[in-house]
């Protein structure tokens, strides 16, 4: 069982977001899965062209590090989703690679995978972008069995306080990819 955390923000490794996605990521371990997190800022994504190249076979025209990309999404049991809020809604680094992936809400391309959703803000809107995150999963045919939103706050106080407790969706993560949980 292979759980991947999915980070969208363009702090990458060092932000506060990642802090939460490392917890969940470390409740998954402990129930069993594998786990691997890909920060989407290290990959070369360019912006959708609305070519449709994709929509007959699912290949991408192309020749970034898309493909990659995308076959580590695809090759994960679960997938932890994340991004700090940005103007309100997720990432750049966050919404490139979805919009990339529109071909997969046709042919459901994550049926059948678990995941969850991390969120973090300065002050509004974390709830907003991890409903919008897991929705995201939903439409391309994953089942999500939970959040994390936290407002980080001036101080950022916030996300050291989330990190003891959210280890226990990983786990929740880690137990309904193991049971194929309906
Ligand atoms: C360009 C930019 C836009 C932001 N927009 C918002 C916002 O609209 N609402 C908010 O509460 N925080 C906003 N923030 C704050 C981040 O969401 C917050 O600091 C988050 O925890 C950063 O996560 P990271 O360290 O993983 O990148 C913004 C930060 C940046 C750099």
């Amino acid at each position: 069982m292979l759980i991947r955390g999915i980070n969208g923000s363009p702090r990458g490794e060092r932000g506060a977001t990642m802090r939460l996605v490392r917890a969940v990521l470390g409740g998954a371990k402990e129930g069993g899965a594998e786990i691997e997190a890909l920060n989407l800022v290290d990959y070369d994504l360019r912006f959708k062209n609305a070519c449709i190249v994709c929509f007959p076979g699912g290949d991408c025209a192309f020749t970034d590090d898309f493909a990659e990309m995308y076959g580590r999404i695809r090759a994960a049991d679960g997938l932890v989703l994340d991004s700090p809020v940005s103007i309100d809604l997720v990432s750049g680094q966050m919404k490139i690679p979805i919009d990339l992936m529109a071909d997969g809400i046709r042919c459901q391309s994550l049926a059948g995978k678990y995941g969850c959703a991390v969120a973090t803000s300065g002050d509004h809107a974390e709830k907003e972008v991890a409903t919008y995150l897991n929705h995201v999963l939903k439409m391309f045919g994953a089942t999500p069995v939970g959040e994390v939103a936290v407002a980080a706050g001036k101080d950022g106080a916030a996300i050291g306080a989330a990190e003891g407790r959210v280890a226990e969706l990983g786990r929740t993560l880690a137990d309904a990819v193991a049971t194929k949980r309906p």
